[in-house]
C-alpha cells in the first residue's frame, strides 16, 4: 500500500509569500506565527523553505503519532477504497470496532461520535439537559480557567472572558467557580443544577492538573445531588497522561480511586491524529438516555475517520506509547524543573504529566526580544520558532509541550537543547 503514496519532496519551493497572499480570502479570527509549512516526518516538520522545526506542539495535542505515519497513511488509503462515508442510518465495522476499543479503556458505557472537541462536550451538555429535563435541572457548573470549545455552548461553558466577549449573550444554564476548590462547586450547586464538567488537566488555561482529593470530592458530590459529572479530555486524554485518561493517571495509588468513574468524558484532538474525530462516552446507566432521532451529525464516525482512530488506538497500545508519554513526559518535566532552578528570573514553575508540559515563564523578562505589545508566551514562542522548534503558548507566560505520543528521546533531547539555549540567551 505504502508505495501508493510517495514521500513529499524534502524541499519545496519557497512560496511563503505567495501562499501567505491567498489567506486574504481566509477569514482572519486565527492570530498567526508567520511560518508556512509544507511537510513533515515523525516529530519533524519542514516549512516552504526547508527549514527544519522540531514539533513540540503536535498541532495543539493532535498529531499523536507525529506526521505521515505509514500507519495512518495506510489506514486512509485501505478504508478510502472501500467505503470513506455512509450515513448513520446504516451500520459498519470500524465504527463498532473503535466503539469497542474506547469503551474497553474506561468503564462499561457507549460511544456517540462526532467530529471535533467542541462538538463532544456539545453532546454532554445535550445529554445533561436530557437527564435533568423532567424536573426542571439544566444548569451545568463549570470552572475558570477552563476550555470547552467555540461553538455558542461552548464559549458559554468555557470559563475565560476573553472567549465570549462581543458575543453576548451566552447560551443560558453555565456559571464557572475557581478550579480544584471543591467547596466553591458545592456553594455554588443550586436546585436547577444538573451537571458538572472540568478537565482533569486544565490545557488552555495554563497546563494545571486537577488534584486526586478534587477529583474524589467532585465524585462524592455528584453522588450525593445526583448531578452528572463530565470530564472534558479532549486535550488532556487519550495517553497524553501516561493513561488512557488524565484522572486515571492522577488517581493513581489514591485510596478510593476505584469509585471515580465519571459519568461521560469527551474525546477529539489526539483520537484522529489529526483526522478530524470527536466523540463522548456516556457511562452505561445513562448510555440510552439520547435515543433514536434525539441528536446526530452527518459526518459523526464515518468509516474513515473511525478507520485511522482505530489504527491509531491499535499503534498506540502495541508499541506502548503511553509509557513512553510518562517515560520522556518525566525527562522533559524533571529538566525543565531543573533549569527552573538555574534561571528562576525566567521560569517561574513546570507543571504536567506525561506529554502535557506547561511551562510558566516570568511575567517580565527584560532581554526578551520582539514587539512590546505582544505576551512573553508568544515573545518566547517567536524565539523558539527562530531556532527551529515549535511550542504552544497559553495564556499570557505558558508555554505548553504538547508532542507526538511517539516522541523519541533524542527529539527530547534536542527539544531541551534548544529551549535551553534561548532561557541562557534572555538571561
Ligand atoms: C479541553 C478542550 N476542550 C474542547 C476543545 C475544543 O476542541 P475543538 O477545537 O476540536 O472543537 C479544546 C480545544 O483546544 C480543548 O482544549
Amino acid at each position: 500500500m505504502r508505495e501508493l503514496v510517495p514521500q513529499p519532496p524534502a524541499i519545496v519551493r519557497n512560496d511563503a509569500a505567495a501562499v501567505q497572499f491567498l489567506f486574504q480570502n481566509v477569514v482572519p479570527s486565527y492570530g498567526r506565527f508567520d511560518i508556512v509549512l509544507s511537510h513533515g516526518a515523525g516529530s519533524q516538520l519542514f516549512d516552504v523553505t526547508g527549514k527544519r522545526y522540531l514539533d513540540f506542539g503536535g498541532g495543539i495535542a493532535v498529531t499523536s503519532l507525529g506526521h505521515a505515519h505509514p500507519a495512518i497513511t495506510e489506514a486512509l488509503v485501505e478504508q478510502s477504497s472501500k467505503l470513506i462515508h455512509c450515513s448513520n442510518f446504516y451500520y459498519h465495522e470500524p465504527q463498532g470496532k473503535l466503539a469497542e476499543g474506547l469503551v474497553r479503556e474506561i468503564a462499561p458505557g457507549k460511544i456517540f461520535f462526532g467530529n471535533s472537541g467542541a462538538e463532544a462536550n456539545e453532546g454532554l451538555f445535550k445529554l445533561a439537559r436530557k437527564f435533568g429535563h423532567d424536573e426542571g435541572r439544566f444548569e451545568i457548573i463549570t470552572t475558570l480557567n477552563s476550555f470547552h470549545g467555540r461553538t455558542l455552548a461552548g464559549i458559554s461553558a468555557t470559563g475565560q472572558d476573553k472567549v465570549k466577549k462581543g458575543f453576548e449573550p451566552m447560551v443560558p444554564g453555565f456559571r464557572h467557580v475557581p478550579f480544584n476548590d471543591l467547596d466553591a462547586m458545592r456553594a455554588a450547586i443550586s436546585p436547577a443544577t444538573v451537571a458538572i464538567m472540568i478537565e482533569g488537566i486544565q490545557g488552555e488555561g495554563g497546563v494545571t492538573p486537577a488534584t486526586a482529593e478534587y477529583l474524589l470530592g467532585l465524585r462524592a458530590l455528584c453522588d450525593e445531588k445526583k448531578l452528572l459529572l463530565f470530564m472534558d479530555s479532549v486535550q488532556c486524554g487519550h495517553f497524553r497522561s501516561g493513561r488512557f485518561q488524565s484522572f486515571q493517571r492522577i488517581l493513581e495509588n489514591a485510596p478510593g480511586a476505584e469509585k471515580f468513574i465519571p459519568d461521560g468524558v469527551s474525546m477529539a484532538k489526539s483520537l484522529g491524529g489529526g483526522f478530524p474525530i470527536g466523540a463522548f462516552w456516556v457511562r452505561a446507566q445513562h448510555a440510552d438516555l439520547l435515543g433514536a432521532g434525539t441528536h446526530g451529525t452527518t459526518y459523526g464516525g464515518s468509516p474513515l475517520a473511525c478507520a485511522v482512530a482505530l489504527k491509531i488506538l491499535e499503534v498506540i497500545k502495541r508499541e506502548k506509547l503511553e509509557e513512553n508519554a510518562r517515560v520522556t513526559g518525566e525527562f522533559l518535566k524533571t529538566s525543565l524543573q531543573q533549569l527552573a532552578q538555574k534561571f528562576p528570573g525566567i521560569i517561574q514553575n513546570v507543571r504536567g504529566l506525561g506529554l502535557m508540559i506547561g511551562i510558566e515563564l516570568a511575567a517580565d523578562i527584560p532581554a526578551l526580544p520582539g514587539d512590546p505589545t505582544k505576551s512573553v508566551a508568544v515573545r518566547f514562542t517567536n524565539m523558539l520558532h527562530s531556532s527551529g522548534m515549535l511550542a504552544i503558548p497559553a495564556g499570557t507566560q505558558i508555554i505548553r509541550f504538547l508532542p507526538a505520543l511517539n516522541l523519541t528521546r533524542a527529539d527530547a533531547g534536542e527539544g531541551l537543547q534548544i529551549f535551553e539555549s534561548i532561557v541562557k540567551k534572555i538571561a
